[in-house]
């Protein structure tokens, strides 16, 4: 697991140093299957996820033909399946290589939910903690950018039990990763009454995927409109806290913005 996540860790920085506006989503596609197999993985994991612009908001994407258009954000989730094991990673960039300080604004929030996100993994925490402490951060932040009217909400937890962040946050914050992309596995501890969430366990892998969607709607802040941002890792459980699988694949702003569109045109 730990090659099959460089790898793709690899191909996505493949990706990143091919981008440029004018190209097309399936040409980004290409360099991801070009890296996977030339380092001898078997497979892609899952159909790989190509989004640019407003398809970034569009979940399950996969058609991959849009051209992509200078100012716009592009959202790629792709892993490779090497020997049996399969990596998940996303990473989303700007297509021109500089983020607007609204797409960075997005971003930042992201990455802040997906570093609370790791500090709830530990052996012993319960797996549903990691969904909560990445939600905390992600729906503070909406509040303070206005997504989230806050005159309606006292607080985070209001807001999230109102379920107000569902427009821009719909899925979980992350599964089991194995020999299936989507692995085997229960999140609750079925021997235990009221079935609680599983504890962490070392030797446990599982993604950290936090994401934001924003839709055109009345009294969205129209700076943010359109804008699609997941970041996604892969962590094994360890006896001290966790180890990231998937480090080979850029992921600050300052690193995405020195690499995006400096491979060969
Ligand atoms: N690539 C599928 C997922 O992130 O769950
Ligand atoms: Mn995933
Ligand atoms: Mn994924």
């Amino acid at each position: 697991m730990l090659r099959a996540g460089a790898i793709s860790g690899q191909a996505h920085a493949r990706a990143m140093r091919a981008a440029r506006p004018g190209m097309f989503e399936y040409e980004l596609e290409a360099e991801l299957l070009y890296e996977f197999r030339r380092n001898g993985a078997q497979f892609p994991a899952y159909t790989s996820i190509v989004a640019s612009g407003p398809n970034a908001c569009v979940l399950h994407y996969n058609q991959n033909d849009r051209r992509m258009g200078d100012g716009e954000l592009v959202l790629i989730d792709a892993g490779c399946e090497l020997d049996g094991y399969a990596a998940d990673i996303t990473r989303t960039f700007p297509v021109n290589g500089r983020f607007t300080d609204a797409q960075r604004t997005l971003y930042q929030l992201v990455l802040a939910a997906q570093s609370a996100a790791f500090g709830a993994i530990a052996p012993g925490r319960p797996y549903s903690g990691i969904h909560e402490a990445a939600l905390q951060v992600l729906v503070d932040g909406m509040l303070d950018l206005g997504l989230i009217d806050r005159s309606r909400y006292a607080n985070a937890d209001d807001a999230i039990a109102d379920k107000a962040h569902v427009p821009f946050y719909m899925h979980g914050t992350g599964h089991w990763l194995g020999m299936d992309v989507h692995d085997v596995g229960s999140y609750r501890d079925l021997a235990v009454p009221g079935k609680p969430s599983r504890p962490l366990v070392p030797g446990m892998a599982l993604t950290v995927e936090p994401g934001i969607y924003v839709r055109p709607g009345a009294g969205v802040p129209e700076q943010f409109w359109h804008i699609g941002i997941r970041i996604e890792d892969d962590v094994v459980v360890t006896d001290g806290g966790y180890r990231i699988l998937t480090g080979s694949a850029p992921k600050s702003v300052a690193e995405i913005e020195a690499l995006v569109g400096k491979g060969q045109a």
